[in-house]
């Protein structure tokens, strides 16, 4: 069994927009719309499990509701944090979940094949993220804005959602970081600091997180690609 955890709690306030990002229309549907019907897509997903802010829960069980899903799903509120969001998440994944995946409900260019092969990856080493190599050169600096080091880029990838783990060892990772008072800014950091190896997969450069409005357009111009590649 499968659960995939969708991350919708966020407020989007980069976007500018009045309304959630992740609520905003894309392509026909909403953004949210999109992420859910990919991974329901995918075979091996047996449960799903939204979190929204408390004042949209109501509006994303309608939503999710009007999509006639083929998997079971449930709502939860979320927190003020995306890692507080995952941990409400977390309280209702069912014990016979083997794997539980988590994913930005504002990546809705992740296609099934990628929560395919995360879940596949997850389940021969326990933990595996989505990435893609990074193109620029990085450097680190201080706070004056001096360069310290240039990293070898060959080492370094971007790292995205979905991020599959074995449940258990999601749920001890969560569980020691809270009582350390450790915040991440994604679920494998959390799955490291037990000292537990991660594996990339590496995925698309499409895969982006929907987060200014320039993001929208570019979302809209994939799916319309996608569309037509299917319609030829
Ligand atoms: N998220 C969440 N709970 C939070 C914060 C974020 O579930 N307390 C979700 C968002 O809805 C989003 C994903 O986590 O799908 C990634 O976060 P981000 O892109 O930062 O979204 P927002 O926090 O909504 O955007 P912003 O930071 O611009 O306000
Ligand atoms: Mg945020």
């Amino acid at each position: 069994m499968v659960c995939v955890i969708i991350a919708a709690a966020g407020q989007g306030k980069r976007m500018g927009s009045a309304i959630n990002k992740v609520l905003l229309p894309l392509a026909g549907k909403s953004v949210l719309a999109h992420t859910v019907q990919a991974v329901c897509q995918a075979e091996a997903v047996t449960s799903i499990v939204v979190t929204a802010a408390i004042e949209e829960v109501e509006r994303t069980s309608e939503q999710l509701a009007s999509l006639k899903l083929a998997v079971p799903w449930q709502v939860v509120p979320g927190g003020s944090e995306r890692q507080y969001s995952i941990v409400n998440a977390l309280k209702v994944v069912a014990p016979t979940a083997k794997i539980v995946v988590v994913h930005d409900g504002a990546r809705p260019l992740a296609q099934t094949s990628l929560f395919n092969q995360v879940i596949a990856v997850a389940r021969e080493e326990r933990a595996a993220i989505a990435g893609v190599p990074v193109k620029d050169t990085i450097k680190i600096a201080d706070p004056s804005g001096w360069v310290t080091d240039t990293p070898d880029r060959h080492t370094l990838w971007s790292v995205q959602t979905p991020q599959a783990f074995e449940r258990e060892l999601l749920l001890t990772a969560y569980e020691q970081a809270m009582q350390e008072g450790y915040l991440g800014t994604d679920d494998a950091s959390l799955v490291e600091r037990l000292g537990i190896k991660v594996k990339v997969v590496p995925g698309n450069y499409q895969n982006i997180k929907i987060t200014t409005p320039e993001d929208l357009q570019f979302a809209e111009t994939v799916l319309g690609e996608r569309q037509e590649a299917r319609s030829m």
